[in-house]
């Protein structure tokens, strides 16, 4: 069969209660067993505290011991309370007294073929250096940074250099607009904006240092005193005087000295801004020593971690997986983790391969959107480079189909490789459900088991578990370190969403079922979050972008699924006064929204109509635009319809 053949044909021929035990060599070496993780998630349960504790004491450098493992005040958790650490120290310093030191942290391959590798000693060095002038900037310990790069080395320099002084870092995607980026400054009242003149994306240069100049214009963003400037594209750009400076302008001014700020545990880390239901993006709040811990254990047991291992995340940094399984996870564990700023594209389709070839990639951690991107190109091209160095695969963002699991087990995995299907959310920190790889057997579809120390639970809107193989909320019934400490500036907000849906229990907007063995299958958001490409928007963002366009009166978003995408982004608009819907203003509307958020927002379908499905008290039936997205039938009760001719005109547009 081609690997190009539509993904039904592929199904037909697979059955989802298959099951891959580890392979025995790879079991045998594992650092975590079988009988081990079970020991583990026995004795996490048991005493967490005693749990958790000993690894933090065991795995992390700390100044100062904690008086406390944990102070659990619902929805409120201190971890290690007391404890003095430093994130960039842990993941930089501590390795330098060791062989370590001269092992490359850093391998960057940039998309037009240049590349770089930084040793642990050589990135401690630019750390170093970039702390300094953070702080030649006024830049202090409690301040906030935003940081708006390309995938360079200097993304992951600046994170670890905020981490270094004290400062919390809000990393903003390249690809938001100036004025999402702008709403993220003011949220977080950062201080300083690090970003580059502009970045390469596929075969164009994006322009990112204007985007920022668009941000603080007019002092809409009067909190940001500074602009510090990578050079990367060598694009023409302008400078502020006095407000803009240009890195590699400091950076030899700069001393390669700067200890690290003696941190708190709880200590704010960073804030990364993630879609909900309601209202503008939440900055989602983690601190300092459980997000340590929580990221160092879960990227040591899931990945697999050996010293020598090549690890490769392709994850964006702008993303919670970038900052935990590109940066923070692996550098604490002194590994070698692979950037790439590149992407496949029809010009270059085997640019992943290529890197996977060139640095001898062991492990592998992907999302399913760019497999089904891979599955599409053909199984062609992974065929012409020697992938024979992977051990490990793994994936995560959004639900894999047994059929793309299967392929990449077999075209890329060489049907060797354990995969890792890995859920977890901004929220979580790190991964929460997973096989480990040497302990497990994966069944493609499943995430499988929560990790030592998660306690999940499947249960209905009382909070009541169900039983096996019935769908639920995907619940955790206690904290775990890496857990999410506030949404920033608003923990009423925290509590609401996270502990308010089922009271006093976190859930954060997923459903799945366990089945019989306690496999745990995600079936996908049950709120009005999109999963577009495995990024999470809120239909309420999507829909705030439309209605500021001066011809729309009124827009419900949905999500319906997408062979490549997961899922893809419909819009239905009503238009202000006689106005009429036309190509053009599609293109218009859909434009607005890529200024208003960025291009991943951007609606693959706008539906002009003349009024929207609603209930009687005035709320947007979704489910019924659902069905009408997906092609489906209309399914379920239309009875709280207020209009029921609205459904017909729609049907008919
Ligand atoms: C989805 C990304 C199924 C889920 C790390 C979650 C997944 C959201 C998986 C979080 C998986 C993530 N299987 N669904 N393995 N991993 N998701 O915050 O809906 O960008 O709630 O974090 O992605 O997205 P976020």
């Amino acid at each position: 069969m081609s690997a190009t053949a539509d993904s039904s044909a592929i199904e037909s021929v697979l059955q989802e209660d298959r099951s891959f035990e580890p392979p025995a060599e790879f079991a045998a070496q594992a650092r975590v067993q079988a009988q081990q993780f079970w020991d583990m998630t026995e004795a996490a349960k048991a005493d967490p505290e005693q749990f958790w504790g000993e690894l933090a004491e065991r795995e992390l450098h700390w100044f100062q011991p904690w008086e406390k493992v944990l102070d659990w005040n619902l929805p409120f958790a201190k971890w290690f309370v007391g404890g003095k650490l430093n994130l960039s120290y842990n993941c930089l310093d501590r390795h330098l007294d060791s062989p370590r030191r001269n092992k490359a942290a850093l391998i960057w391959e940039g998309e037009p073929g240049d590349s770089r590798t930084l040793t642990y000693a050589q990135l401690h060095r630019e750390v170093c250096q970039f702390a300094n002038a953070l702080k030649s900037l006024g830049v202090q310990k409690g301040d906030r940074v935003g940081i708006y790069l390309p995938m360079i080395p200097e993304a992951a320099i600046a994170m670890l250099a905020c981490a270094r002084i004290g400062a919390a870092h809000s990393v903003i995607f390249g690809g938001f607009s100036a004025e999402a980026l702008r709403d993220r400054l003011n949220d977080a009242e950062a201080k300083a904006v690090i970003t580059a003149d502009g970045g390469f994306r596929k075969d164009k240069i994006v322009s990112l240092k204007p985007q920022v100049d668009l941000a603080l214009a007019d002092g809409k963003a009067p909190s940001v005193e500074s602009v510090l400037v990578v050079r990367r594209t060598q694009q023409a750009i302008e400078m502020v005087q006095g407000r803009d400076h240009w890195w590699h302008e400091l950076q030899p001014q700069m001393s390669a000295d700067c200890p690290a700020e003696v941190m708190d545990s709880e200590d704010l880390l960073f804030i990364l801004y993630t879609s909900g239901t309601t209202g503008t993006p939440k900055g989602v709040v983690h601190t300092t020593g459980g997000y340590n811990l929580y990221t160092h254990m879960t990227t040591q047991w899931v990945f697999d971690l050996k010293e020598t291992d090549v690890y490769w995340c392709t994850a964006d940094v702008g993303w919670i997986t970038g900052h935990s399984y590109i940066v923070y996870g692996p550098l604490s564990n002194g590994a070698t983790s692979v950037m790439f700023e590149g992407a496949p594209r029809p010009s270059k389709p085997g640019a992943l391969w290529e890197v996977v070839e060139k640095y001898g990639v062991n492990i592998f951690y992907t999302a399913p959107t760019a497999i089904r991107t891979f599955i599409k190109a053909g199984e062609d091209i992974p065929k012409q480079y020697n992938l024979s160095s992977l051990r490990l695969l793994g994936t995560v963002g959004e639900p894999i189909n047994p059929d793309v699991w299967m392929w990449y087990r077999r075209v890329i995995g060489g049907d060797r490789c354990p995969i890792v299907d890995t859920w977890w959310q901004t929220e979580t920190g790190g991964i929460a459900i997973t096989t480990l790889p040497g302990a497990a057997a994966s069944k493609p579809g499943a995430a499988g088991f929560p990790l030592p120390g998660i306690q999940t639970d499947i249960v209905d809107r009382a909070g009541n578990s169900v039983p096996a193989n019935r769908g639920g909320l995907l619940a955790i019934r206690a904290p775990w370190p890496g857990m999410l400490r506030n949404v920033y500036g608003d923990p009423e907000r925290f509590r609401r969403t996270y502990f308010g849906t089922i009271e006093g229990v976190y859930f954060a907007g997923d459903g799945a079922r366990k089945d019989e063995e306690g496999y745990h299958w995600i079936m996908g958001r049950v709120d009005d979050v999109i999963n577009v490409s495995g990024h999470r928007l809120g239909t309420m963002e999507v829909e705030s972008a439309l209605v500021s366009h001066p011809a729309v009166a009124e827009a419900a978003v949905v999500g319906r699924p997408d062979d490549l995408k997961g899922e893809a982004i419909a819009a239905f608009v009503t238009l202000e006064g006689t106005q009429q819907g036309s190509n053009s203003l599609a293109d218009e509307l859909k434009q607005h929204v890529v200024k208003e958020i960025g291009a991943i927002a951007r609606p693959s379908e706008i539906h002009f109509t003349e009024a929207l499905p609603k209930t009687r008290s005035g709320k947007i039936m979704r489910r019924l635009l659902r069905n009408l997205a997906a092609g489906e039938a209309i399914a379920g009760d239309t009875s709280t319809l207020e209009d029921r001719s609205v459904l017909e005109s729609l049907r008919l547009s």
